[in-house]
């Protein structure tokens, strides 16, 4: 029958308790694996330091421009720090579009663009002769040597300028004003998003040490013991780890749970074999795993009267946002058909239920492991600190754990089940990393300052 038929095809993305445990055992494996010196550049999670050593303590103050580049919006911002019992932050800032023939064109004109917006923005905001420091949220996986050096080791998500991989992305901004000849920069932190939301959250509460994105992409970082990080120099205090956890089995090690959907979509992505956790937890893809399964569902004639039509042939029709409203409990099942031929799919009754269920099945699947990821994470920081029970938060943005009606749920109930020693609390970023970028442009200062 149909349904059984339907039921066999999703019944691979089902996962258990001990599955998921399995999940949660390997990640911290790898985390372990990433801190080794001997694994530089081979570990399947990067585990980057991030030269930030300490989340914001009220003091931090200043005036600073702001740019976020990675996820679903470019920004460049103005933030303005008080610090003190009066502290507050204020921020001004502009969305730029980026096109895709510069996401996917040379890194100069990339980097070109970045610079226009700039420029664009210090008119907007009368600024143009004042030369404040900046600090850079760019949500790629950098090899970091100082808080202003970051190496891009490969794009992610749907970047593919060349020429970027192997350089340091402060170079190329500083190249790209330079060529524009119009107006200096001082250019102090490079910092990936995850970094800027745990900063942005840890301004409110002090609890908050971790930082997790799951949006465009999927991504966490943690406070790590420096004696910890191998690749970097002394033992005392410690230092923010961008994990980079979206490339978890990118060694192959959890193909169990992979169904041939995943490798199929795999196989249609810019970076074949590459981020494979990402690709099964992140906003970008899990459209595109649904597609996958109803290309399959109509072929067997299971679904849309068996025709696969150009819209169910096109990649990325089905965005975060259209998952999310397929998935709203408020939704009637015609409100779902209306969606459905928003994007052009002619659709049954029928077929809107199997629809909702697709998306159900892989928003829940994203949602418990990523839940696993986050139960290692903790687990591990409780250890390093030789706790029986660990209080900690962990500060969150990104479209998909925003907008989606289920997946914040599943995922902290995942976090409880899987970490009964961690109380884990999760807060909204409210403002971007922009501020978090901020933050760490202030900390930095004072920082050298200091010594
Ligand atoms: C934004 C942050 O709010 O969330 C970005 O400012 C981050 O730095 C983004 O990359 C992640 O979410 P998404 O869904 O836009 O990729
Ligand atoms: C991708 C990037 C990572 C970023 C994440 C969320 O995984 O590699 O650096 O944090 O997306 O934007």
């Amino acid at each position: 029958s149909r349904r059984r038929d339907v039921d066999d095809t999703l019944a691979g993305f089902a996962l258990s308790t001990a599955q998921l445990q399995q999940v949660k055992e390997k990640m911290r494996r790898e985390l372990e694996l990433g801190l080794r010196k001997e694994s530089h550049g081979s570990a399947s999670v990067k585990m980057l330091p991030s030269y930030v050593y300490r989340t914001p303590d009220g003091t931090e103050r200043g005036k600073f421009l702001a740019l976020d580049l990675g996820g679903t919006n470019f920004r460049v911002l103005v933030v303005k720090i008080r610090s003190g019992i009066r502290k507050s932050v204020r921020m001004y800032n502009k969305i730029y579009a980026i096109p895709l023939e510069i996401m996917q064109g040379t890194g100069e004109e990339l980097f070109d663009h970045i610079v226009q917006c700039i420029s664009d923005f210090l008119d907007y905001m009368g600024m143009r002769n004042t030369c404040l420091p900046l600090g850079f949220t760019f949500s790629f996986p950098c090899r970091q040597t100082g808080i202003d050096k970051g190496i891009l080791v490969n794009w992610t998500k749907g970047f593919k300028a060349t020429d970027c991989e192997g350089n340091d992305v402060v170079d190329m901004l500083r190249e790209a004003i330079k060529r524009r000849n119009e107006f200096d920069l001082d250019i102090v932190a490079v910092v990936n998003d995850t970094v800027g939301t745990m900063m942005t959250c840890a301004y409110e509460d002090p609890k908050c040490e971790i930082g997790l994105i799951a949006g465009t992409g999927s991504n966490v970082c943690y406070m790590e013991e420096m004696q910890n990080i191998e690749s970097v120099e002394g033992d005392q205090g410690r230092m923010c780890v961008n994990t980079e956890w979206g490339g978890f089995g990118d060694n192959a090690n959890i193909e169990d749970i992979r169904t041939r959907f995943d490798r199929e979509v795999d196989e249609g992505s810019f970076n074949v074999g590459k981020q494979r956790f990402e690709k099964m937890t992140s906003g970008m893809y899990l459209g595109e795993i649904v597609r996958q399964i109803l290309i399959d569902l109509t072929r067997r004639g299971l679904l849309f009267r068996g025709r696969i039509t150009e819209p169910l042939k096109t990649r990325g029709i089905f965005e975060t946002k259209f998952l999310s409203q397929i998935e709203s409990d408020r939704l009637a099942l015609l409100q779902v058909r209306s969606i459905l031929q928003h994007l052009g799919l002619d659709s049954t009754c029928d077929d809107s239920i199997v629809v909702k269920e697709v998306c159900g099945t892989v928003s829940r699947r994203a949602a418990r492991i990523c839940g696993a990821g986050m139960a290692a994470v903790v687990d591990k920081i409780r250890e390093n600190r030789g706790l029986d029970h660990l209080d900690i938060t962990v500060g969150v943005d990104g479209t998909l754990y925003k907008l989606h009606p289920h997946f914040s749920r599943i995922l902290k109930e995942t976090v409880k089940e899987l970490a009964p020693k961690c109380n884990v609390d999760f807060m909204l970023s409210e403002d971007g990393s922009g501020k978090g970028a901020a933050l760490i442009t202030a900390v930095a200062r004072q920082h050298f300052r200091n010594t």
